[in-house]
């Protein structure tokens, strides 16, 4: 058994914020409390302690958002190397979109996932699946199927459903079975060569931009058909203010949609990008500071519920070309939390127990997966972390194959130095 001793306990489940211990036995939380030598000890003889003066004891984090190119693209991510890297991130379960080659898009392919993270990895895998055949966007998968297999969710992520009458059929299925159907929202006919945000940077830097309407054109669409429907609607990497209006609005109005943000949609604004460096490259893109603020008091609030990260490693030659022909996509299992320490809990945006919610609790309800809880008898999926360490990102430190990151030297708050997934130490510092 596990005795994580002497820390402060943040468990947005049920509230609690202040100093406790933690007692694991059989991959559950056994008891949680302040325990003498001898309480310890009768909850069984070998006891492994592991020490969290000065540091805080979370639920483990949940990524509602990773691309680990597995397979097809192993150069870029494999389900090991990218598992390893968000255990180091603090993160026990993680969702793998299904943009992969081939796509995941049928029971054998999520079957094929699961086997290769059963063998491979130390963190909870929950596979998402496609919603057309190839995620080609005209022939639905087996969403029944596939969810009997092992789907958590459902998105056609990298890009959207265009056609409304298909995605309405998807949602009606994914409504019938109760599982989520995850949003990456861009209209394909308007977002045309565009590689940065529209404005005044990509005029300045001669690049093609991307207007806030790709994104709001079929988040309002989305919404409206998971009104129609009754689906649940997790809206991917939201970057735009009035997504997140859209969002407050629709929650108001009863709909079942969710939201999430990535940190580098609350680090950056378009105006960060000074040179044609495609680690600025993502989709969608780094928005401006009124979208920024917007996001934040989203967070704030509680009407953006995730913090996710879009996880999208590439290769170092992919992404040394200009802005305008390098692929979409930045890493991010290993700077999200300390970049949610920065930007949202230095500046008093969150409190340390509501970040906790939006990257633990919130996520796992959302997914319908057990963890996001300490309390007694939940799963003992676990992160340690100090909230007030002070260190410089260094790139060549990560796990991930994936280095492609605007963030490399960046001075940041927050460390990881435990994450137990199950009752099992799976990374510590
Ligand atoms: O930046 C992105 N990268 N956005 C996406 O939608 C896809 C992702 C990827 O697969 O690289
Ligand atoms: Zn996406
Ligand atoms: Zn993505």
């Amino acid at each position: 058994m596990i005795w994580i001793k002497g820390g402060w306990i943040l468990d947005p489940s049920d509230n609690t914020d202040e100093l406790g211990d933690i007692l694991i036995k059989d991959g559950k939380i056994a008891a949680r409390g302040i325990f003498s030598q001898a309480t310890a000890e009768s909850y069984g003889e070998d006891i492994q302690v592991i020490d969290a003066s000065g540091k805080k004891i979370m639920p483990g984090l949940v990524d509602l958002h990773v691309h680990f190119r597995e397979p097809g693209f192993e150069y870029k991510e494999t389900i090991k190397t990218g598992a390893s890297a968000a255990a180091k991130g603090g993160f026990t379960g993680v969702c793998p979109m299904p943009n992969t080659k081939p796509a995941v898009d049928s029971p054998e392919m999520i079957q094929k996932i699961l086997d290769i993270a059963e063998k491979d990895s130390p963190i909870h895998i929950y596979p998402v699946g496609a919603i057309t055949k190839g995620q080609m966007g005209d022939e639905l998968v087996d969403i029944k199927g596939m969810a009997e297999a092992g789907a958590k969710a459902f998105s056609e992520d990298g890009k959207s459903v265009m056609n409304a009458e298909i995605y309405r059929e998807a949602m009606k299925i994914a409504a019938e079975i109760d599982v989520p159907i995850m949003a990456h929202c861009e209209d394909k006919n308007m977002v045309g060569q565009g590689a940065m945000n529209e404005g005044a940077k990509s005029r300045e830097l001669g690049i093609p931009g991307i207007s806030n309407a790709v994104e709001d054109v079929i988040v309002a669409r989305d919404i409206l058909i998971a009104k129609d429907t009754g689906a649940r609607l997790h809206l991917c990497h939201c970057s735009t203010e009035d997504s997140v209006k859209m969002i407050r609005c629709a929650r108001k109005d009863g709909v079942k949609v969710s939201g999430e943000v990535c940190p580098h949609h609350f680090t950056l604004t378009d105006q960060d990008i000074v040179e044609d460096d495609a680690n600025y490259k993502m989709n969608p893109p780094l928005r401006s500071r009124d979208d920024v603020e917007a996001l934040k008091r989203g967070l704030g609030d509680g009407t953006m519920e995730a913090i996710s990260t879009d996880h999208a490693p590439h290769s170092e030659e992919e992404k040394s070309v200009s802005i305008k022909n390098a692929p979409f996509g930045i890493v991010g299992s290993e700077t999200a939390f300390c970049l949610g320490v920065t930007e949202l809990v230095e500046s008093g945006i969150l409190t340390p127990l509501e970040l906790v919610r939006r990257m633990s609790t919130n996520p796992c309800r959302i997914l319908g997966v057990e963890g996001g809880s300490l309390q007694k008898g939940s799963v003992a999926d676990i992160a340690i972390a100090d909230f007030d360490e002070e260190y410089v990102i260094d790139k060549t430190e990560f796990l991930s194959k994936g280095k492609n990151t605007p963030f490399d030297g960046k001075k940041v708050k927050g460390r990881i130095y435990t994450t137990i997934v199950e009752g099992k130490v799976v990374y510590s510092l």
